[in-house]
């Protein structure tokens, strides 16, 4: 860390004791867009600018966990991804057990907790088996809930979810009366964490992607023009400072003299 990210951790630490913390996001999740024009720009190949974009997430993830946010959630690999070419697709899964062999260390040590969003079964048999052995290895560690979205569709995971739920009703566990949006959150990857309220997507694409729709039901968006390989920790300070300006409502009217104003 230099000294200018010392001084900016600082604050944002300052202003998590001053109460300022409420401000703080408890769940981010980040669309991490731009790695091939990243790479096109350099005159490098798409798979350069991914191995780029995993530097970023490294820096990203450690000041995420420096702040003390509560979970972190991030789009590496959806399930569309598939039909890239196959050697960009072969370069990505090789990024993924590259980056667990080099960081797992450290992020157990760190307590932090790897879930991973999406359907592992789908999955090259060694990819499968890194992921699974990180998500156990830090099943009980407290901290930061890192999810690394892998395989992953929403609409799949809510599908998935319905029908687990349905299997209940079926058993007579429960009445289909009885589902509540609690409980379709319970079924989901996410469950037991906050709902994201902030959403990042970096290089100026302004989409969802499929990325955890029932989750970002009421996040707040940001959208970086930045490249994911140039993203900075000091453009992620930026994004979380506009977070913590945005008047939150959740649907409602917080504002008291907007009463009877319809
Ligand atoms: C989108 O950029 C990015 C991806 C499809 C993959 C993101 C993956 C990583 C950053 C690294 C791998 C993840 C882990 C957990 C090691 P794009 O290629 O669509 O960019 P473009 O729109 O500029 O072409």
């Amino acid at each position: 860390m230099n000294t200018k990210q010392v001084r900016d951790l600082w604050k944002l630490r300052k202003a998590m004791e001053t109460g300022e913390a409420e401000k703080l996001p408890k769940h981010v999740a980040i669309i991490m867009d731009g790695n091939g024009r990243w790479a096109r720009q350099h005159r490098l190949s798409v798979s350069r600018g991914h191995r780029q974009g995993t530097e970023t997430l490294r820096e990203i993830i450690r000041h995420t966990d420096d702040l003390g946010i509560q979970a972190l959630s991030l789009y590496a690999f959806s399930t569309e991804n598939w039909n890239r070419p196959p050697e960009e697709v072969a370069a990505l899964m090789q990024l993924i057990l590259d980056f667990f062999a080099s960081e797992i260390d450290e992020l157990n040590e760190k307590n932090v907790r790897i879930l991973i969003l999406g359907d592992k079964a789908g999955l090259p048999e060694q990819q499968r088996e890194t992921l699974t052995e990180a998500e156990r290895r830090t099943e009980k560690n407290t901290g930061l809930h890192l999810n690394i979205a892998v395989n992953y569709g929403s609409r799949a995971e809510l599908v998935r979810a319905a029908r687990e739920i349905a299997e209940m009703v079926r058993r007579g566990e429960i009445r289909a009366e009885e589902i509540s949006e609690q409980m379709i959150s319970d079924h989901l990857y996410t469950a037991g964490q906050p709902d994201v309220d902030l959403l990042i997507r970096t290089s100026g694409e302004m989409r969802l992607s499929n990325f955890l729709l029932y989750q970002n039901a009421y996040a707040e968006f940001v959208f970086p023009n930045t490249l994911w390989p140039d993203f900075t920790v000091a453009e992620y300070d930026r994004c979380l400072a506009e977070f913590g300006r945005r008047d939150r409502r959740f649907g409602a009217r917080t504002d008291p003299s907007e009463e009877g104003k319809a």
